[in-house]
């Protein structure tokens, strides 16, 4: 299955810039000729989970941007698994890195979120990524492969296949800078083999990889479809409904191939 999951970070602020998101996607669904052989996944701020659940158009999955690990305590501010499971949300973003940047979510506070989103029957996204200077003078796979181990600490091969992995390297979130496709195609080779080790060949192969970062329709070959991913993590695109359903009509051609 390929995937496109659209994160719409802080950006839908008001209820009316929900609903003018909706009724777009909405529409945008209607007109979609695409057959369906695409996941595609919106994650709206928590407070509007509700709202996007009640419109949602069917075929596309709600998701969650964060999570708290715990489910019920004096925990201020956080979001227990078991609300977000309430408001239909099905799958959550682990470890983004504007959680790592700006919060200081560490490896093993990302390792207890994925617990808590597979303990609770959701599928986890679980971002990954270096920054560009983690790239320039670290050893970027051994970064990579040790975000991976930390994060699936907890994870049984049983549960894979509620498990996808986004390659985002921090560099390019937001920039407009993306790596080529060798680079890319290297990554995904990295994580499979990370993978591969822990679970054996048959189970690694049930998690999807994505890449996300500046990802636009126009450059899907470059980053996803010639690097052979399985689909992408789109920020400022997924604002507009009508690239997202372009980049899931892509994903869904080029897998009928
Ligand atoms: P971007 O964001 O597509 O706007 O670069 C991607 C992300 O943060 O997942």
């Amino acid at each position: 299955m390929k995937y496109v999951i659209a994160n719409l970070k802080m950006n839908l602020v008001t209820k009316s810039d929900c609903d003018r998101y909706l009724d777009a996607l909405v529409q945008c669904c209607r007109e979609s000729q695409a057959k369906k052989n695409f996941s595609a996944i919106v994650c709206p701020s928590d407070i509007y989970l509700e709202r996007f659940s009640a419109r949602i158009p069917l075929g596309i999955m709600l998701g969650a941007q964060d999570v708290f690990w715990e489910t019920k305590g004096s925990y201020t501010g956080e979001v227990s698994p078991l609300s977000l499971k309430e408001v239909g949300v099905r799958a959550v973003l682990c470890g983004h890195s504007e959680r790592r940047l700006y919060y200081g979510e560490t490896n093993a506070m990302v390792a207890r979120k994925v617990k808590s989103v597979m303990d609770n029957g959701m599928m986890v996204i679980l971002c990954i990524g270096e920054t560009a200077d983690e790239r320039a003078y670290n050893d970027m796979a051994a970064i990579l492969a040790e975000q991976i181990a930390s994060a699936t600490e907890s994870v049984s091969a049983d549960q894979l296949d509620r498990f996808v992995i986004a390659y985002e390297p921090r560099w390019s979130i937001g920039s407009d800078m993306v790596p080529t496709t060798r680079e890319i195609m290297e990554v995904r080779i990295l994580i499979r083999k990370v993978l591969t080790e822990k679970y054996g060949r048959d189970a690694a192969d049930k998690v999807a990889v994505l890449y996300g970062g500046s990802v636009k329709s126009e450059l899907m070959n470059q980053v996803c479809l010639d690097a052979d991913m399985d689909g992408v993590l789109i920020g400022r695109e997924g604002l507009d409904p009508s690239e997202l359903l372009k980049i899931a009509n892509l994903l869904g051609t080029s897998s009928e191939q």
